[in-house]
């Protein structure tokens, strides 16, 4: 089977825009007497604003304090710190190597697609300058299901034409992880504690389009045998 397809998560695997998710939900947080950290953070990637907003309560023990209309106003003032940190991306905060993946990815005559559940998406990807980088960019509005559902990655293999078996994911996230792996992809995992990735890399500086070729092959032949 060929490889006709790559699927890139954006927050934390194309730019570091996962560090400012944390830091404007440290904000609002902290403000109805939540404090949260790094750690915890990582239980909030890939998962969407309402979701992640509700993870935040449970864990300050707070689950019922506040109705719907003061959610959807914390959610917003969120979203609005995070929109404004958005202001200092520029073309040079991609991370290392993708651009070069990406036009490796392309040269090859492969699909590109974004499964990225931010409804910021969009606007990142225009700030970045690679809006054209992507041959289709599953639309986060319409997906129901956050991470580790694999909603979002069958979205981008539909849009792509391709069948989930053809197609690589690749996420910095445990659960964006299990939603490739659940899709029936083959998962890339960028950075440390992904071990259900099928190939864990350190950086994105190892993520070369030889890289994805090589594992791609290594696993034809798991399946072969
Ligand atoms: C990505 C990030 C999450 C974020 C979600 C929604 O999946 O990893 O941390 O909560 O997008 O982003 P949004 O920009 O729509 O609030
Ligand atoms: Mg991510």
């Amino acid at each position: 089977m060929m490889l006709k397809a790559v699927v890139f998560d954006l927050d934390g695997v194309i730019t570091d825009t996962a560090h400012l998710h944390f830091l404007a939900w440290r904000t609002v947080a902290q403000e109805i007497g939540i404090s949260i950290d790094e750690t915890f953070n990582e239980e909030l990637k890939g998962i969407s604003r309402m979701d992640s907003l509700q993870r935040i309560l449970r864990y300050g023990g707070k689950e019922g304090a506040f109705n719907e209309q003061q959610r959807l106003a914390l959610a917003a003032k969120k979203n609005a710190l995070y929109v404004r940190s958005l202001a200092s991306l520029t073309q040079d905060s991609l991370l290392p190597g993708i651009r070069e993946v990406l036009a490796g990815i392309r040269a090859a005559n492969v699909k590109t697609g974004l499964a990225s559940v931010s409804l910021n998406a969009p606007g990142i990807l225009q700030a970045l300058g690679i809006d054209h980088a992507f041959d289709f960019c599953a639309d986060a509005s319409r997906i129901a299901r956050s991470k580790p559902d694999p909603e979002i990655f069958l979205a981008a293999c539909a849009g792509l034409n391709v069948s989930p078996r053809e197609a690589i994911g690749i996420e910095d996230a445990a659960a964006g992880i299990q939603a490739i792996n659940a899709a029936g992809m083959l998962s890339v995992g960028i950075g440390p504690g992904l071990d259900e990735a099928g190939i864990q890399l350190h950086s994105t500086r190892e993520l070369t389009w030889k890289c994805l070729t090589d594992f791609w092959a290594s696993r034809t032949v798991l399946i072969r045998n």
